[in-house]
């Protein structure tokens, strides 16, 4: 595998793990991932719920949980890559956004909406010559091609990298449920079409713009795929959940070596507006069946949450599930979560990714030398 650059920012293995709220992804996962020379990621969404108990909940605690959670994770890996995955859809985006910067995290992926607005915290100067790279979460070319024209226009700049994600991913997802259920584009053609779109842009600009591509990605064998596809790195989630290192309770993981198939994984209608990907549990059939559960909005944290009408509070039920409490919570997953059989170290994992992904190129490189006209692994 070749190094991820983006910029001036060298990451040794193009393996970036994707930020997991409500607390699946802190400075434990996060570092673990730098350790092996991956981009370990930091999810700031719902950070403040751990502080509910000190009756401190609130929007500060929050920021102030999420620079806690920044710093802990440089002492744990000072030579590590770090970054944060920021959603768009938080109420307070722009004051998490503003704790990246000045915490001088390595990178910041920003997702769940369109990122083409400035945040008002920081200064065009910060915007525009950051040392922090900052890249955009789409999944179509055509979201790929607006985020892109926007910041040539509006910033004279563009994002430092794009991130792409595919309909196979856990979490939020940026389809409709419609397209979902129909049948949406591979992640493989998404990463083709928005190459294209990318290489104008880089012409006039004279710069490159990688991708991170993600959603579905479980083996090395996913990987060599897409890398081969024109991706530059990948971004996974569901394989780092069962992990020893990954923040989440014991149970929320035993959610997933428990899948027994791949039907257990269901698509939901989020409170936060978006289809999300989950595995189905008790508390999922129950809110599908019109059960109303107690909603105490403690304070509006999602821009799109209509607290007055939703069925449940999605950051209580995803912090519940994070803490073990599966009753009152459940558990997003990516379409692969079925595949989990045990919980390993991250080391585990990056050994088992670099070395299932040598066997699959060498077996191409020897397939391809001998009859020299095709590659045994189709897209
Ligand atoms: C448990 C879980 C929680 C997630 N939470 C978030 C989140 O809060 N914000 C976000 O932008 N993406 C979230 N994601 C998506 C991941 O960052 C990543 O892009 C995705 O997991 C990649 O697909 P994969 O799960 O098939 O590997 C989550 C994914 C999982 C599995
Ligand atoms: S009801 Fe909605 S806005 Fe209120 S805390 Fe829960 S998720 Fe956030």
């Amino acid at each position: 595998m070749k190094p991820l650059i983006i910029g001036n920012l060298k990451v040794r293995i193009p393996i970036v793990q994707g930020g997991m709220g409500v607390g699946v992804s802190l400075s434990g996962l996060a570092s673990a991932v730098a350790n092996q020379g991956g981009i370990g990621v930091i999810s700031a969404v719902g950070l403040g719920m751990s502080y509910n108990l000190k009756g401190k909940y609130s929007k500060q605690a929050n920021i102030d949980s999420f620079r806690n959670e920044i710093r802990k994770a440089k002492k744990l890996s000072p030579k590590g890559v770090l970054g944060a995955n920021i959603m768009l859809a938080v109420t307070n985006f722009d004051e998490l956004f503003k704790v990246a910067i000045d915490e001088k995290l390595d990178i910041v992926f920003v997702g769940a909406g369109l990122f083409i607005h400035k945040p008002t915290t920081v200064t065009t100067e910060e915007f525009l010559n950051s040392n922090t790279k900052f890249v955009p979460k789409i999944s179509s070319a055509r979201a790929a091609k607006l985020t892109l024209k926007v910041w040539a226009d509006k910033f004279g700049r563009l994002p430092d990298a794009l991130a792409i994600e595919g309909s196979k991913a856990g979490g939020h997802l940026g389809f409709k449920k419609n397209e979902l259920i129909k049948g949406t584009q591979s992640l493989h053609n998404i990463v083709r079409e928005t190459k294209i779109v990318i290489s104008e842009y880089e012409k006039e600009f004279g710069v490159t713009i990688p991708i991170i591509a993600g959603g579905g990605i479980y083996d090395g064998t996913d990987i060599y795929k897409i890398l081969k596809a024109g991706a530059d790195a990948v971004k996974m989630g569901t394989k780092f959940v069962t992990t020893f290192e990954c923040d989440a309770d014991i149970k929320f993981k035993e959610q997933y070596l428990n899948i027994n198939k791949p039907k257990d994984i269901v698509l939901i209608d989020s409170p936060a507006g978006l289809p999300g990907r989950a595995v189905n549990n008790d508390f999922l059939k129950s809110v599908a069946a019109g059960t109303q559960k107690p909603v105490k909005c403690v304070w509006q944290c999602l821009k799109t949450c209509n607290y007055k009408n939703v069925s449940y509070c999605i950051a209580e039920a995803l912090f519940n599930a994070a803490n073990g409490n599966l009753k009152d919570g459940f558990a997003f997953a990516g379409t692969n979560a079925y595949k989990a059989e045990k919980i390993q170290t991250v080391k585990e994992v990056f050994d088992e990714l670099i070395s299932e992904f040598k066997y699959i190129a060498a077996k191409n490189r020897n397939y391809k030398q001998k009859y020299d006209y095709a590659v045994c692994v189709s897209a």
